[in-house]
């Protein structure tokens, strides 16, 4: 018999393409989504790309009430849990809200899925978690929690650490916790892919709506840290990839806690994103070199090792083909 996952997030960026890749493999999925920054349309591009339409329930983590009413009827084999709050310079306007929401939220799942005897879980965390290291390469044994740069990035690590409490309790719970690096493309149908609200504060989404014409240009923060080009580095990650690390995940699970850093092992620079972009449009795009931004590290990646030997899975998407399907996204959506 097939095995019945709850996605929480599922109408999200990361989640609807892990729905995908769901109910490809032949799981039965349901979606929890209070919709706050996604889109009830979302369901229908699932269903034209898979062939079936998840049952969905528009649930907020925090109504306590209705999220035990999703599990009563449920019977659930594992959850996936990607809802949560994200934008990192929101986090320090409104820490509590944050806190709230995703620790808060986090806690009425774990008690949701106490009462229902739900023993599986795969848990959206973070690269952040590792904070300032001295290798610039993260490795999953090392600590995590130190000199982390904002409530968002805590508000990861704190729930990593509740799931370890909670394991630690139930011989029989099982824990995924999975780092991503930066997420960034779409599906290649180009029904789903990244749509934030407002002006983006992430790099591809941000040039995405340069490219549109919807802003001005792109400024890159700093020139002057000490890689290659002068720009910052980061370890980008296909999100179908990405999806596909949750299914490997699945298959994985195991009593305790398991932890993945899902990356490329391969970073690229700011200036080799934006020239990955030029090349694929055919266009320059208008930018600028501006001021660094507070926070930002000079360079970090995943050591994707742990993930290939014991998971199975490691990147198969390059940077070409993100920007080929970030484009096929904007085509498609406007
Ligand atoms: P997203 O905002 O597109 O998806 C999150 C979904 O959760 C949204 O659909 C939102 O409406 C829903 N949600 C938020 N709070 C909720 C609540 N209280 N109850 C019910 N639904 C709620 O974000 P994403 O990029 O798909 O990220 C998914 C997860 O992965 C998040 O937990 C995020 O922190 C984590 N993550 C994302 C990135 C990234 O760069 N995108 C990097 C590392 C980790
Ligand atoms: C950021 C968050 C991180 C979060 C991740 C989600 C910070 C400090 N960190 O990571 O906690 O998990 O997003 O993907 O916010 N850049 C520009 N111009 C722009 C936007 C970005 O030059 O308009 C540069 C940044 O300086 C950075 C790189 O692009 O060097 C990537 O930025 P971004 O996409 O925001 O990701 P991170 O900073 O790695």
């Amino acid at each position: 018999m097939s095995q019945r996952i709850l996605v929480t997030g599922g109408t999200g960026y990361i989640g609807s393409h892990t729905v995908v890749e769901l109910l490809s493999a032949g799981y039965e999925v349901e979606i929890l989504d209070n919709l706050y920054n996604s889109k009830i349309e979302v369901l229908d591009k699932i269903e034209q790309i898979a062939g079936t339409k998840p049952k969905f329930h528009k649930v907020d983590l925090l109504d306590m009430n209705a999220l035990q009413e999703v599990f009563n009827g449920g019977n659930f084999d594992a959850v996936i849990h990607f809802a949560g709050l994200k934008a990192v310079p929101e986090s320090v306007e409104k820490p509590l809200e944050y806190y709230e929401n995703n620790v808060a939220g986090t806690l009425n799942l774990l008690k949701a899925m106490r009462s229902t005897g739900v023993k599986k879980i795969i848990f959206s965390s973070s690269a952040t978690v590792y904070g300032i290291q001295e290798s610039p390469e993260y490795v999953e044994t090392m600590q995590t929690g130190g000199q982390l740069s904002n409530p968002y990035g805590r508000t990861k690590y704190f729930i990593e650490e509740i799931l370890k409490d909670y394991s630690a309790m139930d011989p029989d719970f099982q824990v995924g916790l999975l780092r991503y690096f930066n997420p960034v493309g779409a599906h290649p149908s180009g029904l789903l892919g990244e749509d934030p609200n407002g002006i983006p504060n992430n790099l591809m989404p941000f040039i995405m709506r340069v490219a549109e014409g919807r802003l001005p240009e792109l400024k890159i923060f700093g020139d002057d840290y000490p890689t290659e080009d002068g720009t910052c580095r980061r370890d980008y990650i296909h999100v179908v990839d990405l999806a596909k690390g949750h299914m490997a995940m699945l298959d994985h699970l195991k009593p305790g806690v398991s932890i993945f850093n899902l990356g490329s092992g391969k970073p690229s620079s700011v200036k080799e994103i934006v020239s990955a972009f030029e090349r694929a449009s055919g266009k320059e795009l208008p930018k600028s070199i501006a001021a660094r931004r507070a926070g930002d590290l000079p360079e970090f990646w995943a050591n994707p090792s742990k993930a290939e030997a014991e998971l199975g899975w490691k990147t198969e998407l390059t940077i070409d083909d993100v920007m080929r399907d970030t484009l096929n996204f904007i085509e498609k959506s406007n």
